[in-house]
């Protein structure tokens, strides 16, 4: 199947028209701009997109940081992180880049940055606009903002704006969320908070909604009658490197499900939004986050929820070490590299439909996809037997790699005898003339134009933590040894058992 005449929407709510969405006239100031998001993903991503030409001269890169560099440094800071390229608009960009070295508690680093931006209004023409990007570490957060506020740099003057950007982790907990959120709320309304899922901002994730609502063949089969069951596989086949100490903390529970699986879950079966404006579709988001009824009782999560960590695997070429082997990992360490999980969504759509979430380190494969498995064929009149050892049919969102849709469906066997074998139809994106357009060029774009389709909104994040936290708690009381899985396989034998008991299996 190829694309013949593309016309994919450049967000949730705008069609096609990718050349001419440009930044205003802002100053994009980045907190943590010495650090590794900063180096390898914002830089990277403001060149591209002022290789577009999204970035006018009125746009002005301001870094925050402790490191000392001056502006100078900093300029040559942002080349080195993008090497090889010749853009004179990143030329630009940088050499008029500002530096404001100091502690993010420390009221003199804002008076500064306030004569800072004060400047860049004045001479690069920011128009008092300002976006914040917090790349620290997330504990900063509510520091920086609380400082912000104090030194008036939180509010809009004029017809400027004032926005916060920031990723997950949005709190480790549904409690410390709350905290997070009324520490941001000290300096910023809702409004002017972006949070990042970079999940929503790939091409396929968005092309969910295409998918769903500029098609019509599709629409009338999603719902219980048709659809068997829902899967959701984010795998990632690396372990956890050098971050070892920061997944010890984290998990893979609050690392991807409670917020890459439930975004792209509640976008995929969310109810079909009154219109493609960006609260529209939140409000349907989280219409239906509510509606996935939390494992609460014990019994039902034993019953319901999986976790696992990894050990030695691999092959004799290819060794791979186990979690607990891993550079700043406790030998003794309990932390899940695996979950898998049965939820069910109690509402008129998808009632009795259970949906299997899965998410794992060191699995056989790196892929994310979202699956549709259908209700198999109700009779079969001409060829009794066939139907037991048939795959059911399917409908395949790739999420990465090789992103496209995949239709499984039943086809017959070239031959005398009739047999019938799974054929695909399939999707690539690469069948598109255009570039697939990076995640965090999209996200850093949407943020400076003020577009918040593709970002969490508080009550999304406190739902999402309401449906996981009851996981959580049971097992950080659990005195039972967490499942083990060896690398390089499907996670351990309790998520095999978790789907199988109830006839279903996982996608392979
Ligand atoms: N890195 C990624 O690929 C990635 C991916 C997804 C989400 N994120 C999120 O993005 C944010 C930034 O991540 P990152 O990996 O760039 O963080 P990072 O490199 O650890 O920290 C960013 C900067 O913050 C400052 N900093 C670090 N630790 C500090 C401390 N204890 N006290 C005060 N300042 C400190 C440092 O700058 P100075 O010492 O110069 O002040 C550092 O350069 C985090 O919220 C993270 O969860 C990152």
């Amino acid at each position: 199947m190829t694309a013949s005449e593309p016309s994919a929407g450049s967000s949730g709510t705008s069609a096609g028209d990718d050349e001419v969405r440009r930044s205003p006239a802002c100053a994009l100031v980045i907190f943590g701009a010495s650090g590794d998001l900063t180096a390898r993903k914002l830089l990277p991503a403001l060149e591209r997109l002022s290789a577009y030409g999204a970035l006018p001269p009125e746009v002005a890169l301001v870094g925050v940081a402790r490191t000392p560099m001056t502006d100078a440094e900093f300029a040559d800071y942002c080349r080195a992180k993008v090497p090889g390229t010749d853009n004179p608009r990143w030329a630009a960009l940088t050499a008029g880049a500002r530096y404001v070295h100091g502690g993010y508690d420390d009221p003199d680093t804002y008076a500064r940055l306030a004569e800072v931006l004060e400047d860049t209004d004045r001479t690069q023409g920011t128009a008092g606009s300002r976006a914040y990007y917090f790349a620290t570490p997330p504990r900063l957060f509510g520091p920086i903002a609380l400082s912000l506020g104090k030194a008036g740099l939180s509010e809009a003057h004029g017809d400027g704006f004032v926005r916060v950007v920031i990723e997950k982790p949005f709190g480790w907990d549904e409690d410390s969320a709350r905290e997070l959120y009324d520490d941001l709320s000290t300096a910023f309304v809702e409004e002017q908070i972006f949070r990042i899922d970079h999940y929503l901002a790939k091409e396929t994730v968005q092309n969910l909604l295409a998918l769903r609502f500029a098609n019509s063949i599709f629409e009338p089969i999603w719902n219980r009658t048709w659809v068997d069951n829902v899967q959701i596989t984010v795998a990632e086949s690396i372990g956890v490197g050098d971050r070892g100490g920061f997944y010890e903390t984290t998990g893979a529970m609050r690392d991807i499900v409670q917020n890459h699986v439930l975004q792209v879950l509640s976008l995929f079966l969310m109810e079909p939004p009154t219109s493609f404006h960006a609260e529209a579709i939140r409000d349907e988001k989280v219409k239906l986050l509510r509606a996935i009824r939390p494992l609460d009782e014990e019994a039902e999560i034993a019953a319901h929820a999986v976790r696992g960590q990894y050990t030695r695997g691999g092959t004799r070429e290819e060794l791979m070490p186990g979690y607990r082997e891993e550079a700043g990992v406790d030998p003794l360490s309990s932390t899940e590299t695996f979950v898998a999980m049965r939820l069910s969504i109690q509402n008129w759509r998808w009632a009795g439909v259970p949906v299997y979430v899965r998410t794992g380190k060191r699995l056989p494969a790196r892929t994310t996809e979202v699956s549709m498995q259908f209700q198999r064929p109700p009779h079969l009149p001409l060829f009794p037997g066939i139907a037991a050892g048939l795959e059911p049919d399917a409908l395949i969102v790739r999420v990465q790699p090789d992103e496209g849709l995949s239709l499984r469906f039943g086809a017959k066997v070239p031959g005398h005898a009739f047999r019938v074998q799974k054929a695909s139809m399939d999707f690539s994106y690469e069948s598109f003339e255009q570039e697939s357009i990076d995640a965090y060029e999209r996200v850093l774009l949407d943020a400076l134009i003020g577009d918040p389709t593709l970002f969490i909104r508080a009550d999304e994040v406190g739902r999402s933590w309401r449906i996981v936290d009851p996981v959580l708690r049971f097992w950080a009381a659990d005195t039972r040894p967490i499942p083990l899985y060896q690398a390089a396989t499907w996670g351990p034998t309790e998520a095999a058992a978790l789907i199988e008991r109830e006839g279903r299996s996982w996608r392979r």
